[in-house]
């Protein structure tokens, strides 16, 4: 059987309200491409009746489902999970196919969305336990927007909490990776969670744009860009709904002289490169002491050249394809700004694929801290290397973007990844390591990376009433 054949993809998706999968009430659809830029399925842009009725079914199914007994909606929730992992290979190519993931992140993501559910599920009747002396009570509705990037795990990481906590949600998944958020919910309708408890409505912003707006939310959880995440509070301001924010990032990644460099190549590459640079967390700005600047530079490159770009279902691919041409179109624009500006690019030497978008591993040296390079998220497989002197002056760059949300730091020396971790204005320190996630830990931002914790007994606050 070929890679490709694996996965069953009908022509046409519908959308998920109420418990099953009805035609959008407009009846416009939009095609949807896979990894190779190729038409692959029709999806439905939602309407703003279809909200409503979404919306409506959510609503209807909050008494139902938050005086469950929490004991019986924690072994719903874990009945999700395992059936995720019985169709992983499914998910995988699905997750492959449509957000242009290789194979090897794809089962990572699968696995890590399965691991949510399993942590979330656990907790479903233990919330008085999570939160002693407080009496935690679900808030409602949930209307959860996700982004492209990593299209399953992001469900997991908004729907599971959610959930566990006794809310009932209306997803909005990405307009390039709605087949996924609809497998999911083929998942969750034979799961048997009661109808109305997980809707899905599938579109662009304008769908999304509704959804928040709907009065009938009473919480809504946004992952994406910053410039939708700050439209999204105004429409919610002074509405006293609640609402959390995780937005964009341009991660510092840190490394002192007496860092192991041949780890720290690695974490660099991991960093940047994982998921075509498609991370909200993506370490893409290199900060370097100057002293090691010149070798650690020289490795990196060699490292980059061994890089695998091209199909993402091939096992051996290490970067797959961007997600859209509009988003090939972002890198290449912020890559010419670059250039223009003065920076030096370097690319791994590496063969494309004739059909789809790509893009080489690319590294910028002689930075500055003005370039938009160095300012603005690519959100590509693209690294700006900067340089610094003593400690505080590495500080005070990782700390001068208007983001916030991860960093990373390279050294021999524990007091001073203890220093760093408390100077630097960012969510997520990582220290000797890169991208690391656990149920367990909250993630999150500060300043434009927006605010909530996801994650963790955090991840389940923001779903409560704790008063
Ligand atoms: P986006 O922020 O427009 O899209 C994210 C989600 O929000 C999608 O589901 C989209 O349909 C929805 N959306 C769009 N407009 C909306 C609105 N007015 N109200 C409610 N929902 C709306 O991100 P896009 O356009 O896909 O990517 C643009 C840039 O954003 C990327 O190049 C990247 O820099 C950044 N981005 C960051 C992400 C992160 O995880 N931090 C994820 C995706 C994009
Ligand atoms: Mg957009």
């Amino acid at each position: 059987m070929g890679e490709g054949e694996r996965l069953d993809v009908r022509k046409t998706y519908k959308l998920y309200i109420g418990g099953r999968f009805p035609r959008t009430e407009s009846g416009r659809s939009y095609l949807v491409c896979d990894d190779k830029g190729r038409p692959w399925a029709n999806a439905c842009r939602a309407s703003r009746k279809d909200v409503r009725d979404a919306v409506q079914a959510a609503r209807k199914a909050v008494p139902g489902w938050s005086g469950a007994t929490a004991y019986n909606r924690g072994q719903i929730l874990y009945r999700v999970a395992e059936m995720l992992e019985g169709r992983r290979e499914q998910f995988v190519d699905q997750v492959a196919r449509s957000e242009g993931a290789t194979r090897r992140a794809a089962a990572d993501a699968v696995d890590k969305a399965v691991d949510r559910w399993v942590w979330y599920a656990g907790w479903a009747d233990k919330l008085d336990y999570a939160f002693p002396g407080r009496r935690p009570a679900p808030l409602g509705v949930a209307a959860q927007v996700i982004p492209w990037n990593f299209p399953l795990l992001m469900a997991a990481w908004k729907l599971a909490p959610a959930l566990a906590a006794g809310n009932t949600v209306v997803l909005k998944p990405a307009e390039t990776t709605p087949l996924t958020a609809l497998r999911l919910g083929e998942v969750i309708q034979e799961a048997e969670l009661p109808e109305g408890v997980v809707n899905i409505l599938t579109g662009a912003g304008a769908t999304g744009a509704a959804l928040v707006a709907h009065p009938g939310v009473d919480k809504v959880a946004f992952t994406g860009s910053t410039e939708v995440g700050k439209a999204i509070q105004r429409t919610l301001a002074g509405s006293g709904r609640r609402l959390t924010l995780e937005l964009g990032g341009k991660a510092a990644n840190i490394v002192f002289e007496d860092a192991p460099l041949d780890q720290a190549v690695e974490g660099i590459v991991n960093g940047i490169y994982f998921n075509q640079g498609h991370v909200c967390c993506a370490g893409s700005r290199l900060l370097v002491q100057e002293s090691i600047a010149e070798p650690l530079v020289d490795k990196l490159k060699r490292r980059m050249a061994t890089l695998r770009v091209g199909d993402p279902l091939d096992k051996n691919t290490d970067v797959g394809a961007i997600n859209s041409l509009a988003q090939l179109d972002k890198i290449q624009e912020l890559v010419a700004s670059g250039e223009a500006d003065g920076a030096q690019a370097w690319q791994a030497p590496c063969e494309l694929p004739a059909r789809g978008f790509w893009f080489r591993p690319t590294v910028f040296t002689h930075v500055a801290q003005s370039y938009r390079i160095a300012q603005e998220e690519i959100f590509g497989p693209v690294l700006s290397v900067l340089t610094f002197r003593t400690p505080d002056e590495a500080v005070e760059k990782a700390n001068n973007t208007p983001y916030g949300l991860s960093a990373g730091v390279w050294t021999d020396k524990g007091s001073r990844i203890l220093d760093l971790a408390n100077r630097m204005r960012a969510g997520v320190v990582w220290a000797n390591t890169f991208n690391r996630f656990d149920p367990a830990s909250p993630f999150g931002g500060y300043q434009e990376s927006g605010f909530g914790r996801e994650g963790g007994r955090h991840g389940l606050a923001a779903y409560l009433d704790l008063s």
